[in-house]
């Protein structure tokens, strides 16, 4: 593996310029972008004087040219073109890191596997929500113990907006779900484990889309003896009262991606109550009485920049994971298991097909 790794980017648009590539150019001393390809031969030509570097509206012959001596391609294409591209791209000697979302099916995902062992190739998914600040303080906070055990993590990503381009269409793999989704879902994931199936419930409609996939979207996922995720990724609500709300047997945990506040009681500390069968004396209501804990996070200054914060660990992990065999803190296996989910979530929603 050279270093600087050698990089080429395939799309640049709101990913591939505005994110991998901005990103990237600063960080020259690991990464090189050594070429670009997009099909539209302006922003061939605004790479080649921003970065100084080859482009190719033919992604293909990106692939081909030997003397690029590719390491690593971003796969920063249209989604319903990412499984496909991501094999071209392994089966050309060359590693992928492939934009969310990473197919459209789990069968694809198994497929993009299997072509990463047969090739030896890294196969990689851009899902920086997992380095997300607020993600890892949520998880340090329940990982502590403090809240008891957790029954319901409620995530909500959500909005309001007319969207009207690709990412509106069920042709491109588009529609909140395919789009958003894996961000708050990969996060939901950890919570309920990475390690099971769960049972799926999905309403998925369309409301202020001019497309016809899905931007409204609610899901429950369910497990015996694991926390019940509850997850809206809608873009009809002005109302935004949290990220995250956690309840949990001793308190709960409401944050935002920017500030975070948890609060609990102590069993130790609580006074001893007995379940009292005949009406309480009065009459009367029970009145327990808990102190609470309160506890806060603010986001620190260094990550106050969430994009930055999240690609620069998520590009220190691929780079550990090119140059010295580290492991993938996203391995595409648990990927599997998040294409399955929302693979159900559609099943379960078939929206009429209106634009190809
Ligand atoms: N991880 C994130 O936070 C994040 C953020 C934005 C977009 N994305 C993902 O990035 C992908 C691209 O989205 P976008 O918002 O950049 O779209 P975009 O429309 O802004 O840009 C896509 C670009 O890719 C080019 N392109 C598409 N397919 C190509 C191909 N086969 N060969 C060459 N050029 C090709 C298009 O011409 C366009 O310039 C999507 O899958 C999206 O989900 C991820």
């Amino acid at each position: 593996m050279s270093s600087p790794i050698r990089i080429g980017i395939i799309g640049q648009g709101r990913s591939g310029r505005n994110i991998h590539a901005e990103f990237l150019k600063n960080i020259p001393e690991k990464f090189t972008i050594a070429a670009v390809s997009d099909f539209l031969e302006d922003r061939c030509e605004r790479a080649r004087k921003e970065y100084g570097c080859a482009a190719f509206q033919d992604y293909k012959e990106m692939l081909a040219d030997k003397s690029l001596a590719l390491d690593l391609v971003v796969n920063a294409s249209f989604s319903h073109q990412h499984a496909p591209i991501s094999a071209d791209v392994m089966n050309a000697g060359i590693n992928v890191l492939s934009e969310k979302p990473f197919a459209k099916t789990a069968e694809e995902v198994k497929e993009l596997i299997g072509v990463s062992k047969r090739t030896g190739k890294l196969l990689a998914v851009f899902q920086q929500s997992r380095f997300a600040p607020y993600y890892r303080q949520v998880q340090k906070v329940v990982n502590s113990g403090v809240l008891g055990e957790i029954r319901l993590v409620k995530i909500a990503f959500n909005g309001f907006a007319r969207r009207y381009d690709w990412q509106t269409l069920q042709a491109y793999n588009a529609g909140g779900l395919y789009n958003t989704g894996p961000h708050p879902l990969d996060q939901a994931l950890g919570f309920i484990g990475r390690d099971i199936t769960p049972n799926v419930w999905c309403k998925m409609d369309t409301v202020c889309t001019l497309g016809d996939a899905e931007d409204f979207c609610k899901l429950l996922l369910s497990y015996p003896g694991r926390p019940t995720i509850d997850l809206e990724v809608c873009s009809n609500t002005n109302f935004s009262p949290y990220t995250y709300l956690i309840y949990g047997t001793y308190g709960s945990l409401m944050g935002s991606m920017s500030h975070i506040d948890w609060k609990y009681y102590v069993p130790e500390e609580a006074p001893p109550i007995k379940l009292i069968k005949e009406p309480l004396p009065g009459p009367s209501y029970c009145s327990d009485k808990l102190v609470f804990h309160e506890e806060h996070w603010d986001v620190p200054d260094e990550d106050k920049d969430l994009f930055n914060s999240m690609a620069a660990r998520f590009y220190n992990n691929l780079y550990d994971a090119l140059t010295t065999g580290a492991a993938l803190a996203i391995p595409p296996e648990q990927v599997l298991q998040q294409i399955a989910v929302i693979e159900e979530c559609h099943r379960q929603n078939p929206l009429p097909v209106k634009f190809q």
